[in-house]
C-alpha cells in the first residue's frame, strides 16, 4: 500500500486531503500540517485468522468494589482526581507554558513518593540536573522520585517495564518521539501515537500515567485537545500570569466528578494549597464601591466567592467598547441586551469593562445577576448595600432563575460574614444561614427596587 501524506490541523486532529489556510473543522487559521501516517507494519493476510476476544460478562448483581485510591498528600489535588489517584489511570494535565505544570507535577510526584508509592517522573523538556535543582529549590531533595531525561517513547516504555512504577509522569507530551511515527515531534501525529501507546500501556500493566500537555490560545501547540479522547481524566491549569493563584480543574473525569477545583497559589518556594479559595478572592478588595458585586460561586462541590468589577463610561469611539476579562463576552452582550430591552437601560453610546477580580475565570450561569448588578451599580453610580453577595441566571426575558446549590453558596457567605443575598425569587434554601435574603422574580423588578430606575 502506498503510504499517502495526508494534511492534518495541529489544533483539533482533523485530516484532509490537501491543504488549506483555514481548518475545515475547528476553524483555525496556519495549524493545518502535512503528516505522514502512522506506518502501517508488516501487510495482515487475512482478517478471518485473527484469534477472538475474550469476553466477561456485565454482572450486575455482583459488588464490584470501588476503584482503590493512593492519595498524593496534596488535598487539593487528591479531590480534583476524585477522592486520590486511581491505580492504572491515564490523566491529562493541560496548560499553559509556564503556568506551572511541571511545578505542581514534580511536588506531586514528591508527596506521593513519600506516601510509599514508586514514581518516575521523564522530562523530555529538562535534563535530570536541572529538575533536581528544581526540586531542590522546592525543598523536595529528600524525596525517592526516579528521575528521566528521555524524548524516545520506546526507551521510556521499555523502562516502565521493567521499573513498574505506581506512577510515570511524562513532562511533556508533545516533546515525546515515537520512532514509527515519520511525523515531527510535537505533530499531532507524533502526540497521538505518544499518548496512545503510554495510555494502553497504563492500562494494560496498572501504571497510573499523567501526561503533561502545553496548549495555547491560538492552537499552535499540537493540541493535547486529540489526547482528551484517550485518557480518563482531563485537569487544566490555569491562572493568569500576573496573579499567584491557580486553579487545577477536572473537565472530564471517568472516577470522579468533573468541574471540581484545587486551588493553589504560586509562591518563591513553589506551590502552596489554598484551603479557603474565597477569602483568598476576596483579601484584595476594597470598600465597595459602584460597579463591584461579590458573587458567590459553585466551582464543582466548593463555594468560591469572588468580586465581579464592572466600569462603564462614556465612549469617545462609534462603537462602544466591550471588554471582559475572567467572563464570556458573548454573555456580557446578553445581559447587556435583557437590561436594555427588558428594563429599559441603555448602554449604547457606553464602554463597558468587566473584570472577575483575581484572575479568576467564571463559567457559571448563575454569575449572571451579579454581572447585571455590578454593571447597573457603575452605569447609576450607586454602591450595593455592604455585605451583600449575588447569584441567580437570568432568562432572556428577564426573568430570575434559581441557581443550583444555592445553600452550600448562602453557607459560604455567612462564613465570610457576608449579611445579605441577592438572589432569584424562587431560591431553594432551607434556612438563610442568618443572612436576610432579598428574592427578585425579574430583573426589572430589581432594578426599579434597588437602583430607582
Ligand atoms: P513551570 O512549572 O516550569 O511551568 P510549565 O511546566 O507549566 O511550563 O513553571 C514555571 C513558572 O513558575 C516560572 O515562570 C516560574 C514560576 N515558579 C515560581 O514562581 N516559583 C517556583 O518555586 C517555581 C519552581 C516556579
Ligand atoms: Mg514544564
Amino acid at each position: 500500500m502506498a503510504r499517502t501524506a495526508s494534511y492534518v490541523c495541529q489544533s483539533c486532529g482533523a485530516t484532509s486531503s490537501k491543504w488549506s489556510g483555514r481548518c475545515d473543522s475547528c476553524g483555525a487559521w496556519n495549524t493545518i500540517v502535512e503528516e505522514t501516517p502512522i506506518s502501517a507494519g508488516p501487510a495482515k493476510k487475512s482478517l478471518g485468522a485473527a484469534r477472538g476476544t475474550g469476553m466477561t460478562l456485565l454482572d450486575l448483581d455482583a459488588e464490584e468494589a470501588p476503584p482503590p485510591r493512593t492519595h498524593s498528600g496534596l488535598d487539593e489535588l487528591d479531590r480534583v482526581l476524585g477522592g486520590g489517584l486511581v491505580p492504572g489511570s491515564a490523566i491529562l494535565v493541560g496548560g499553559d507554558p509556564g503556568i506551572g505544570k511541571s511545578t505542581l507535577l514534580l511536588q506531586a510526584a514528591a508527596t506521593f513518593a513519600k506516601n510509599g508509592l514508586p514514581v518516575i517522573y521523564v522530562s523530555g523538556e529538562e535534563s535530570s540536573a536541572q529538575v533536581r535543582l528544581r526540586a531542590s529549590r522546592l525543598g523536595l531533595g529528600g524525596a525517592p522520585v526516579q528521575l528521566a531525561a528521555e524524548t524516545n517513547l520506546r526507551n521510556i516504555l521499555t523502562t516502565l517495564k521493567e521499573e513498574r512504577p505506581g506512577l510515570a509522569i511524562i513532562d511533556s507530551i508533545q516533546t515525546m518521539w515515537a520512532d514509527n511515527v515519520e511525523s515531527a515531534p510535537g505533530s499531532v501525529g507524533q502526540v497521538r501515537a505518544a499518548a496512545h501507546e503510554l495510555t494502553s500501556f497504563a492500562k494494560r500493566h496498572n501504571v497510573a500515567i499523567v501526561l503533561v500537555g502545553h496548549v495555547t490560545k491560538e492552537g499552535q501547540i499540537a493540541g493535547p485537545r486529540v489526547v482528551e479522547h484517550m485518557v480518563d481524566t482531563v485537569l487544566y491549569f490555569e491562572g493568569e500570569r500576573g496573579h499567584a493563584f491557580r486553579i487545577l480543574r477536572a473537565v472530564k473525569n471517568r472516577f470522579g466528578a468533573a468541574d471540581e477545583i484545587g486551588v493553589f497559589e504560586m509562591t518563591g518556594g513553589g506551590l502552596t494549597e489554598v484551603a479557603n479559595p474565597s477569602a483568598l478572592f476576596l483579601g484584595e478588595r476594597e470598600a465597595p464601591s459602584a460597579g463591584s458585586a461579590v458573587f458567590a460561586g459553585v466551582e464543582g462541590s466548593r463555594p468560591v466567592l469572588c468580586e465581579i468589577q464592572a466600569l462603564v463610561a462614556p465612549t469617545p469611539h462609534s462603537q462602544p467598547r466591550r471588554s471582559t476579562v475572567g467572563w464570556d463576552g458573548g454573555r456580557l452582550n446578553m445581559i447587556l441586551a435583557v437590561l436594555e430591552a427588558r428594563c429599559g437601560i441603555p448602554f449604547s453610546g457606553l464602554d463597558v469593562y468587566l473584570n472577575v477580580a483575581g484572575g479568576l475565570r467564571v463559567r457559571e450561569p448563575a454569575a449572571d445577576l451579579a454581572v447585571a448588578v455590578a454593571l447597573l451599580s457603575a452605569r447609576e453610580d450607586v454602591s450595593l448595600p455592604p455585605q451583600s453577595v449575588v447569584f441567580g441566571e437570568i432568562a432572556l426575558s428577564g426573568r430570575l432563575r434559581p441557581a443550583g446549590q444555592t445553600e452550600n453558596r448562602l453557607k459560604e457567605a455567612a462564613k465570610l460574614g457576608f449579611q445579605s443575598a441577592i438572589v432569584p425569587e424562587h431560591s431553594a434554601a432551607v434556612g438563610d444561614h442568618g443572612l436576610e435574603l432579598k428574592r427578585f422574580p425579574d430583573l426589572a423588578t430589581l432594578v426599579g427596587d434597588m437602583f430607582g430606575a
